[in-house]
């Protein structure tokens, strides 16, 4: 598999997903030919700055760039419009024009943020992800959502907004904590599990986290593809939420401090699946194949309180308007499908996989 991936998106436009170790390094290089920015506005935040910003900023004004950085409190904690109006207020003070570029430097959190931020300053600048963790690299920094937290729940604000270019660097994964690598393994997970089987598989095997490049190539390859194919999230794009309603219903439900993004996905993937093999809906086996493979990669497949709580919480979901919910269910490894269920019918198919 070749290491860049082409994404284009009609009516939107185009661009470029390049995975390689020291990347890094070339970013200012690579993004040359793509624009014709004077100024470059680094964002990054309070972890990463230390560890990879000089690396940025010096790869960027090699390239002849006048670079400028912005670092933010790390955490989603700060993925407020509080920090979106303290990088635009950066952008004006740095005199960034519209031709100009800003560039996020680190996880899902800078990468939303910094997209959020580019879509709306000056009603649209363009802008350059080098995701730091494996959840930005396998799925945060393609597929152009961008946006940030409001105190009514989280990522209700934003925009779509595609980068010009993702340059991944596997190797900025050396000094990611166990637990955010982690959560990204469950993302990688979930995307072999609805469409590529053989991404699944790697892990089913054990072989994964010794081919992170593999890994993160075969799910920026499946992301891709599918948002290309349905960019406004009205059909196949629905399938990456495998695992995320009743995921998020559990992060919403511990009020955000109980289990990680990824971890609470884990559980919504074998509950889910659970449910629908009893219910004769997913090959048989299939919710075993799930568990072990979570388990086997330290992620959670049930929670210890009742899970009838839980369910409260996907019905109170503020994206949802109807009283009916899509479920996405696999029919096996690799077959994800959508499956409309009433809210009434929702806790005896989840608890028993009674339809
Ligand atoms: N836009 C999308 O399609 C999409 C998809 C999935 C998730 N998200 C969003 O992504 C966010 C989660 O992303 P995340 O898990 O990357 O979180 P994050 O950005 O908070 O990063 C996790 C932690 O790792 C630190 N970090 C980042 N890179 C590092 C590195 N190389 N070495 C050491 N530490 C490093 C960060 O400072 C942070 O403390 C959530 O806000 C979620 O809503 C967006
Ligand atoms: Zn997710």
């Amino acid at each position: 598999m070749s290491n860049e991936i082409l994404v284009s998106t009609p009516g939107v436009g185009e661009y470029k997903i390049t995975v390689e170790n020291g990347i890094l390094n070339k970013a200012g290089k690579l993004t040359k030919p793509l624009t014709t920015a004077k100024k470059v506005a680094v964002v990054t935040d309070s972890n990463v700055a230390p560890l990879y910003l000089k690396r940025a900023i010096d790869s960027y004004r090699t390239a002849g760039f006048e670079v400028y950085s912005f670092s933010f409190t790390a955490g989603e904690a700060s993925k407020t419009f509080e920090t979106v109006k303290n990088i635009l207020e950066f952008f004006c003070l740095i005199h960034l024009t519209r031709k100009d570029i800003a560039v996020a430097l680190g996880g899902g959190v800078v990468g939303d943020m910094v997209g959020f931020a580019s879509a709306i300053y000056l009603r649209g600048i363009d802008f350059v992800q080098l995701p730091t963790t494996l959840l930005s690299q396998v799925d945060s920094s393609v597929g152009g959502k961008t946006g940030c937290d409001l105190p009514a729940g989280k990522n209700l604000c934003g925009a779509f907004h595609n980068p010009i270019a993702v340059f991944i660097d596997p190797e900025t994964l050396e000094t990611l904590p166990e637990m955010y690598l982690k959560d990204g393994y469950s993302e990688a997970i979930k995307s072999g599990a609805i469409l590529v089987p053989e991404l699944f598989e790697l892990f089913e095997k054990g072989e994964a986290m010794k081919n992170l490049n593999e890994v993160i190539l075969q799910s920026v390859s499946m992301k891709s593809g599918v948002v290309q194919r349905d960019f406004t999230e009205k059909g196949e794009r629905m399938f990456l939420n495998f695992g995320h309603t009743i995921g998020h219903a559990i992060e919403r439900y511990e009020n955000f401090s109980g289990l990680t993004h990824g971890q609470a996905v884990a559980v919504g993937m074998s509950v889910i699946t659970k449910a629908s093999e009893k219910a004769g809906l997913t090959k048989a086996g299939t919710y075993d194949r799930i568990v072990k493979c979570l388990k086997a990669h330290n992620l959670p497949t049930e929670v210890d309180f009742d899970l009838c709580r839980v369910i409260e919480f996907c019905k109170s979901d503020k994206k949802s308007q109807s009283d009916s919910l899509n479920l996405v269910i696999l029919e096996d490894i690799g077959k994800a499908k959508i499956f409309p269920l009433s809210f009434s019918k929702l806790e005896a198919f989840i608890l028993k996989g009674v339809l």
